[in-house]
């Protein structure tokens, strides 16, 4: 096991009603002045927002709407943001929604604790991140894990690029999250929310040469609650409890605690997020339209044993007569299939993206920033090997 910090200061609140206690939540974290951010409607049209606010006045709180965040969001809308915030004096930014009214309210945080710098540099860590706002979630689609993380990501548009940072100051002071809020989702969005959830747990999963036991058990048993549990919510959005086992582990995915003694490595997600940038495709979607690929890429040598594990643990496929490498591809197979029953494409083509061999090209200098960064703990993949990747991925 690899030495490691666990830092998750976030409160949760969880459970059925519990959006009406957000005011009393920013007060007693010394909020007085509140910046609500949100996304393109729906949690106006749920009438949670109106909810949000009564629990605010009823605290005594002020707030100023900023609603209008669109998925992958954008800088230049964070930066309007900044400057809104600003104007109306906000000690507090609070977001409703998912992880792209999350991020955005973030971004906010730190642009308004630091109106002389440009919010792209703190983003690009040009300058330090040293102080920001306090931010907290209410909480409605179950995907990102932006409500307990210490990550943001937003797409500079103006140079098509989407990044992220991670910094202390991104955690959430708490995250309200009841599992009814996410009732109104459209099917689409419940399986790219599945998808990323598993996808951040492996991110963390393979990884090969250490080990990592209790780790390892909370990752597969993860793992094998969104299988279990994702179906369920597709079929039925308001199964309570199957939506509170995936809006729980969607928190648990991507708060650092699956990647304690072990580390992570994130590199399936560089691939998804320059798709999103050039493409504006859904997050979850561009992560499942290459997996399978990065998978069969990497699953050899080292990494075997990874992959055995994983299709003998999360999914239950026997090893007996077959050699290591027939059961790690039946375990990929399994996963691509799974994908393909929730909805969600396994293949490029499937995301609805033709890249030509040139944009293959652009796609992976983006991923590994020119060229300049080896994805993957496995082995390290250079702008040419993430080529062949998106390449097999068409
Ligand atoms: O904008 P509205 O109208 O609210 O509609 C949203 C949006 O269209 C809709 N939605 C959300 N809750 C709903 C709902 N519709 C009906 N009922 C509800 N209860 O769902 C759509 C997607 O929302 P979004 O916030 O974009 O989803 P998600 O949580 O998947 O966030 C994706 C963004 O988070 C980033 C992604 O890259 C992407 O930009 N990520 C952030 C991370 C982090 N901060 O830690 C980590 C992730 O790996 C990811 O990169
Ligand atoms: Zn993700």
């Amino acid at each position: 096991m690899q030495n490691f910090v666990q830092y998750t200061p976030t409160e949760v609140i969880f459970g059925r009603g519990t959006e009406n206690q957000t005011g009393a939540e920013v007060k007693k974290w010394g909020g007085s002045r509140v910046f609500l951010v949100y996304g393109g409607g729906s949690a106006v049209r749920s009438g949670l927002i109106g909810r949000v606010e009564r629990s605010l006045k009823d605290e005594g709180i002020v707030w100023e709407e900023f609603g209008g965040v669109h998925p992958n969001p954008r800088l230049a809308f964070a930066e309007e943001g900044v400057r809104k915030a600003l104007a109306f004096g906000a000690d507090f930014i609070l977001a409703v929604g998912g992880g792209s009214a999350i991020d955005t309210a973030k971004a906010i945080a730190h642009g308004t604790a630091n109106p002389e710098e440009k919010l792209w540099d703190i983003w690009t860590q040009k300058v330090p991140l040293t102080k920001s706002l306090p931010v907290a979630a209410v909480l409605t689609i179950p995907a990102a894990g932006s409500e307990m993380s210490d990550s943001a990501v937003l797409t500079n548009e103006a140079i098509g690029k989407k990044a992220g940072i991670n910094t202390p100051f991104n955690r959430c002071r708490f995250a309200v999250m009841n599992p009814e809020l996410a009732a109104t989702l459209p099917a689409y969005q419940i399986a790219c929310g599945v998808t990323d959830i598993m996808m951040h747990t492996m991110e963390r999963y393979f990884i090969p040469g250490i080990q990592c036991e209790m780790t390892d058990c909370i990752a597969e048993g993860l793992l094998r609650t969104v299988i279990k549990n994702g179906p369920k919510v597709l079929e039925n959005p308001s199964d309570y409890d199957a939506m509170a086992e995936i809006m729980w582990c969607g928190s648990l995915s991507h708060n650092n605690l699956t990647e304690c003694g072990r580390g992570k490595d994130f590199s399936v997600h560089k691939l998804g997020h320059a798709l999103s940038a050039k493409y504006d495709v859904a997050h979850g979607a561009s992560l499942a339209a290459v997996w399978g690929s990065w998978a069969r890429y990497l699953y050899q040598d080292q990494a075997l044993g990874r992959f055995t594990q994983f299709a003998e643990n999360v999914w239950g496929i026997s090893g007996d007569g077959k050699t290591e490498e027939e059961t790690a591809l039946a375990g990929i197979e399994k996963t691509e299939a799974f994908f393909r029953s929730i909805g969600m494409p396994v293949s490029l083509s499937q995301l609805g993206v033709q890249p030509n061999e040139e944009d293959r090209k652009a796609l992976s200098l983006d991923a590994t920033m020119g060229d300049t960064v080896k994805l993957t703990r496995i082995r390290p993949l250079g702008a040419k090997e993430v080529g062949e990747i998106y390449q097999m991925a068409m």
